[in-house]
């Protein structure tokens, strides 16, 4: 199978990009991190890509005079660096019609339960607020519908009686960084058959 590129979206941390770069620097996945766009100026994550030796770009939407114009531009920047596959990896915005289009069936998304159970945000505090006994992680393709497309890959962390927003956040955390990568390695093994 070829190499594939990566274009990673971010918000913030970064952890889970930071573990898609080092898994395609181990060759753990066929796929090369073309870029990362951050959507806020103080991401830490876009500090850590540089230190890694990746692109990076930081588009604020409030430069923009529509969501349209801003989501054209982050499309320039993944069609410039031929990117297969596009991952939010803590990225914060609704993904609109613009990137979606563009990137048909080839946008993912990690997001921190087990799916589709506990959507939108806060989802950790979510599960703890309900009492689940197991909690978990769902990388999963993106769609119009939030935290509602096909399933990829699920993983799952027990809940203890001590167990905070903080504790538990971290145990999945964990997880997330071991199945992203997974996940974006059976993503990238359907492209190469179609
Ligand atoms: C992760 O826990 C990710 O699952 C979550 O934000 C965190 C980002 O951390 N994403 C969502 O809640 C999306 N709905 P990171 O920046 O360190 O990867």
């Amino acid at each position: 199978m070829s190499n594939k590129a990566l274009g990673i979206l971010i918000s913030g941390r970064g952890s889970n990009m930071e573990a898609i770069i080092k898994a395609s620097q181990a060759n753990q996945i066929n796929a090369t991190v073309a870029v990362v766009i951050s959507d806020k100026r103080d991401a830490k994550g876009i500090k850590i890509a540089k230190e890694l030796g990746i692109t990076t770009f930081v588009l604020d939407i409030k430069d923009f005079s529509t969501k349209q114009e801003y989501e054209d531009d982050i499309c320039r920047i993944l069609k410039g660096c031929s990117v297969d596959l596009v991952c939010l990896a803590g990225y914060m915005k609704i993904v609109g019609q613009t990137i979606l289009e563009s990137f048909k069936n080839r946008v993912i998304n990690i997001h921190p339960s087990l799916l589709p159970a506990f959507r939108g945000l806060n989802a950790q505090k979510q599960a703890l607020d309900y009492g689940v006994k197991f909690a978990g992680c769902s990388v999963h393709y993106v769609n119009d519908v939030l935290d509602g497309g096909p399933l990829i890959l699920q993983d799952i962390v027990e809940v203890s009686g001590d167990d905070t927003e903080e504790t538990l956040s971290q145990k999945i955390l964990a997880k997330e960084h071991l199945i992203y990568p997974q996940a974006i390695q059976i993503v990238l093994e359907s492209l190469s058959v179609k």
